[in-house]
């Protein structure tokens, strides 16, 4: 079995888009074995988005994914690293395929709704960066 860090951004949470996404994931089968509603600090923004700290695009980013609520989950299947990044569609909503959360909810690649992890480390580093071991069912 796989797990996949998976969030449903500010922009999400603000337009009351929770309960659709978590209904996806459930609607799928994929298994929910952690879930919290938290304010991401500028410590955990610049950890989480390590990688992008020298684009050009990282302050906004940062500004964004700490503006208000996000909720992260641990979600569990098989392959669901894969499954659930193509349920998110493409990072850039123009390029993403109607029927996919970013195709049907998103119109720019910097308000995209949602994050999942892109790879088996990616998965492991954010599981680890968001949950401490006894929150994971
Ligand atoms: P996410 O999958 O959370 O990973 C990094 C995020 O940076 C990405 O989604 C986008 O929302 C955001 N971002 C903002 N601008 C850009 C850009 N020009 N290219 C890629 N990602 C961007």
């Amino acid at each position: 079995m796989e797990q996949t860090f998976f969030m449903i951004k500010p922009d999400g949470t603000r337009r009351n888009l929770v309960g659709e996404i978590i209904s996806r994931i459930e609607k799928k089968g994929l298994e929910i074995k952690a879930m919290k509603m938290m304010q991401i600090s500028n410590r955990l923004a610049k950890k989480h988005y390590a990688e992008h700290i020298d684009k050009p695009f990282f302050s906004d980013l940062k500004e964004f994914i700490t503006s208000g609520p996000v909720v992260a989950m641990v979600v569990e299947g098989p392959g669901a690293i894969k499954i659930v990044r193509r349920m998110m569609g493409q990072t850039d909503p123009a390029e993403s395929t109607p029927g996919s959360i970013r195709g049907d909810y998103a119109l720019s690649i910097d308000r995209n709704v949602v994050h999942g992890s892109d790879s088996p480390e990616s998965a492991e580093r954010e599981i680890d960066l968001f949950f401490s071991e006894d929150e994971i069912i």
